[in-house]
């Protein structure tokens, strides 16, 4: 285990190149071959340890390894039925999320439709919704991200590359406003106004489109549209949910009573979660076969969700996330030529950088420095550690964050 320098040999290289050789290009950030890890640090094959400030892109709240998800997927792991259909047999581990889900949701959100990825808890929301209001176009925002499959692709606007050739659902687009103030803060009563929609879906905090985060008036005035025009407003948690802003979900900041919920990422699993009313009435209209992923995924999901309660852990990590972003704003405002924001909410933090190229080269730097960081959007580097993570760490985090900048500055 080395923590100061990072040293690549041939085990992380050898699997590099036969993923490189086999596998389809995708998004891999940087050379790191994940072999195991313990809080909020990572190890690779080589054996550098890494602190993990994006939390495997907010998957992992817990960090690695904690007791209570070790615990909680010993009995699934050795059950011999591991992987399961999920959605054509019952199993404990699959009733028992979905109940837990439930309680830590708005009354009104009493079931759940559990699936695999974010892009099907995004897609199976639509379904439900298109399955109850017709084959109509949606609305969602510029800058959205709400995954890569066809469905839910349309919807997402974040980067070209997602997009090229391929086919769209009927759809409008409105602004994003992250200003109450923004002129087309109100844009959506006029396409509401102007035509019948199915759904209306959005984020209340952008990320892969950059970590914006809504203004309150834009997000309110969703819901009146949405009250006021019959039309579902479908919120994508995939990347907000299961405490990472400091509630359960995103949407209780701004007071929303949303229709449909699509979760993932930190649950383990995708999760739809919707209004008793948007449930089919016959059987097979939604279904999968790894339905709710597999045991070990849903009981891992479970106990993520317990501990985060049972160790109160939103409200230690919005602590944290305000010193941070505390850090964050000391650092924008020593590099005020090249850092143009820091926000954040809870432990959802950000800075945004004058120029994508610098920001890359900050990921890259921060990498070789032992600290995992990544980007989000054009210009911007998202903060997102572990909920366990306390302040040596995070500061820790801050200073290589800082180095790295100074370094990535002076070798441009
Ligand atoms: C808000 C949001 N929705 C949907 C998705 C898609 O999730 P997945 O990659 O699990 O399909 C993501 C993934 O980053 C996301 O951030």
């Amino acid at each position: 285990m080395n923590p100061q320098t990072n040293t690549q040999s041939g085990r992380s290289a050898g699997v590099i190149s036969t993923t490189e050789k086999y596998c389809v290009r995708s998004t891999f950030a940087y050379p790191l071959v994940i072999s195991h890890g313990e809080g909020c640090y990572l190890e690779d094959l080589d054996g550098n340890r890494y602190l993990d400030f994006n939390s495997n892109v907010c998957t992992a709240p817990l960090g690695y390894g904690h007791p209570a998800v070790r615990k909680a997927i010993e009995r699934p792991a050795t059950s011999g039925a591991h992987k399961i259909a999920g959605q054509d047999f019952y199993t404990v581990e699959h009733a028992a999320l979905a109940r837990k889900l439930v309680s830590i949701t708005p009354g009104h959100l009493s079931k759940v439709f559990l699936n695999n990825t974010g892009t099907e808890a995004v897609e199976n929301c639509m379904k439900l919704a298109y399955r109850k209001h017709g084959a109509l176009p949606g609305v969602s925002c510029y800058g959205a991200f709400h995954g890569r499959t066809l469905g839910a692709l349309t919807f997402t606007s974040s980067k070209p590359v997602h997009k090229f050739n391929f086919p769209q659902l009927p759809h409008r687009r409105i602004p994003f406003c992250t200003d109450d103030e923004d002129p087309r803060v109100d844009e959506v009563f006029q396409v509401l106004e102007n035509e019948k929609v199915a759904f209306m879906i959005t984020e209340c905090v952008q990320g892969e489109g950059g970590y914006n985060f809504a203004s309150t008036r834009f997000m309110s005035n969703l819901q009146k549209a949405s009250q006021e025009h019959g039309v579902p407003l479908i919120i994508d948690e995939v990347q907000t949910g299961i405490g990472r802003t400091g509630k359960w979900w995103a949407f209780q900041h701004y007071g929303l009573r949303p229709n449909l919920v699509s979760s993932a990422k930190a649950v383990q699993v995708g999760a739809s979660i919707l209004q008793e009313d948007y449930e089919p009435k016959e059987s097979g209209v939604v279904s999968t076969t790894w339905g709710g992923g597999d045991r070990i995924s849903l009981a891992a999901g479970l106990a993520i969700i317990e501990t985060i309660e049972n160790e109160n852990l939103m409200e230690k990590a919005s602590a944290v996330g305000r010193s941070i972003l505390a850090g964050l704003r000391e650092i924008k405002d020593s590099f005020p030529e090249v850092i143009t924001d820091a926000n954040g909410l809870g432990l959802m933090l950000k800075i945004d950088f004058a120029d994508g190229e610098l920001r890359d080269e900050v990921v890259k730097t921060a990498f070789k420095k032992n600290l995992l960081l990544l980007g989000a959007g054009k210009r911007t580097i998202r903060v997102v550690p572990p909920l366990i993570i306390g302040e040596e760490d995070a500061q820790k985090g801050l200073d290589i964050l800082t180095e790295s900048i100074k370094e990535s500055i002076r070798l441009r």
